[in-house]
């Protein structure tokens, strides 16, 4: 008889499975990816998605307060007692017709599921208390990341939060928003900074791990994509169940797209929603390996048997060219996804986009975002940015009901934001230098004297 829960090889023409305590991540048989699997005939599943509304009613329970673990019958890898919880996943899908109107969607149609509320600022936590939760199942004491801010972040207060592990944590040089640094340094975590950049870091860190025996949190961890999937049910939640047209995510490492078609499949089979909604993943142009592969290599999930060699021959010329991830959408700064053959399957399953939006537009968003009420990350905005241009080439039609997922908060990330809005040439050479020479909404300060009918006279003007 097969386990309840067990690790399974992502691609249908291997058999490899692990056990559920096994940290590898990797199949033994074939190098893959795996995932997490149930035998669902064997749990209990509630026979409709309205059971976890009772859960508001017992929000003292801690695991019925998180938004992640009152969902816990959806992703049963864990008894109640092993679950490591900091309260996240207590977040917000808000209607935003300004931001709506400016993606060129009616009113009413576009939802913004803003991640940024969680414990740590990002939509992490929800996969961090899943991975360390497994990591506490499995005796680690260490754990260890590397990561372009958030997850290092998200691990960081784990490990401050539970006092249960040590948080060892990789990051590229130079490449680390002070906002998501200063979350690592401040939550105590040992914090290596290693020449290069995040594809570097998460080599060197997969590999130390390895040489270690250290627990590895990076989303090639499936566990971390388990928590990820309850953002689905929160959306699904928030739209009293009903399945939105399209779901809008930016693409960095691709855990997000992977865990968003993993929950609807699941829910699909498990007779709880009927359709899937579709996906569209979102590049930064400086860092747009998935759209490139996607959309100009044609490569595509074909039931497993996708093309490798596709995949090594755009490695090899990236290096080749010595071209590096360059965005100022630092957080999905990445060139070499690792959960590339997962975003493969998961495009194939829910009919799938991708496209690439260049850091002016990702700003020009992010700024109509804030000016909408939700303040986000340069790489948060890229899903609307990427709304904006699929509504103008007619894939999305401005009826359709889309939901984009706003990563992380808006203070992750405070002096982009503040050169976006400056005048001052030294405070927005942060933007000039890195190709961004002109924004759309910026919202100057206007420098007065200190004086009373100056200042006057300014607010008469202008307020
Ligand atoms: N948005 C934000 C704010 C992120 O921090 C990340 C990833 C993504 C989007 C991309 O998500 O990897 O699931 O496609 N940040 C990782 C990190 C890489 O290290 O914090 P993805």
């Amino acid at each position: 008889m097969t386990e309840l829960v067990f690790q399974q090889c992502l691609n249908p023409q291997c058999s490899g499975t692990a056990s559920l305590a096994d940290t590898a991540f990797r199949c033994a048989r074939c190098g893959g990816l795996l995932d997490v699997a149930y035998d669902w005939d064997r749990l209990p599943i509630p026979k409709t998605l309205k059971h976890f509304e009772g859960k508001w009613a017992n929000r003292t329970n801690p695991l019925d307060f998180s938004g992640v673990w009152r969902f816990r019958e959806l992703l049963p890898f864990a008894p109640d007692d092993a679950i490591i919880t900091v309260g996240e996943g207590q977040t917000l899908c808000q209607r935003a017709d300004a931001v709506a109107a400016y993606a060129g969607l009616k009113p009413g149609r576009l939802f913004l599921q803003y991640e940024g509320m969680n414990p740590s600022g990002s939509f992490k936590d929800n996969g961090m208390s899943a991975a360390f939760t497994h990591a506490r199942m499995t005796g680690a004491t260490r754990a260890a990341c590397a990561s372009t801010g958030n997850t290092s972040a998200s691990l960081a207060i784990y490990c401050a939060a539970t006092q249960l592990m040590r948080g060892i944590i990789f990051i590229g040089s130079g490449k680390i928003s002070f906002g998501k640094l200063s979350q690592a340094l401040e939550h105590g975590a040992l914090t290596l900074q290693i020449q290069g950049d995040f594809d570097d870091a998460l080599r060197r860190v997969q590999e130390v791990s390895r040489q270690l025996g250290i627990y590895l949190v990076n989303s090639v961890n499936p566990f971390r994509l388990e928590g990820q999937k309850t953002i689905m049910y929160r959306v699904l939640e928030a739209l009293r169940w009903e399945v939105p047209d399209w779901i809008v995510v930016p693409g960095g490492n691709l855990g997000n797209v992977s865990s968003f078609a993993k929950a609807f499949s699941e829910l699909v089979e498990l007779g709880l929603i009927s359709r899937v909604p579709r996906l569209a993943v979102i590049n930064a142009t400086g860092a747009d390996t998935f759209h490139r592969l996607y959309n100009e290599h044609h490569l595509r999930w074909n039931g497993g048997r996708f093309d490798q060699s596709k995949i090594d021959s755009y490695y090899a010329s990236l290096d080749a060219n010595n071209r590096k991830a360059d965005t100022l959408a630092s957080a999905i700064e990445i060139s070499r996804p690792v959960n590339l053959p997962k975003a493969l399957r998961a495009l194939d399953c829910c009919n799938g986009v991708v496209r690439a939006v260049p850091d002016a537009e990702i700003l020009d968003a992010k700024a109509k975002i804030g000016a909408g009420g939700l303040g986000c990350e340069p790489a948060s905005a890229a899903s609307v940015a990427g709304l904006r241009t699929l509504v103008r080439e007619g894939v999305i039609d401005k009826d359709e009901r889309v939901v984009c997922i706003l990563t992380g908060h808006v203070l992750k990330d405070a002096d982009e934001t503040v050169a976006y809005h400056s005048t001052d040439p030294a405070t927005s050479a942060k933007l000039t230098t890195r190709g961004v020479k002109q924004v759309a909404f910026a919202n100057r300060a206007v420098q007065v004297p200190n004086d009373l009918a100056a200042i006057v006279k300014i607010i008469e003007l202008n307020g």
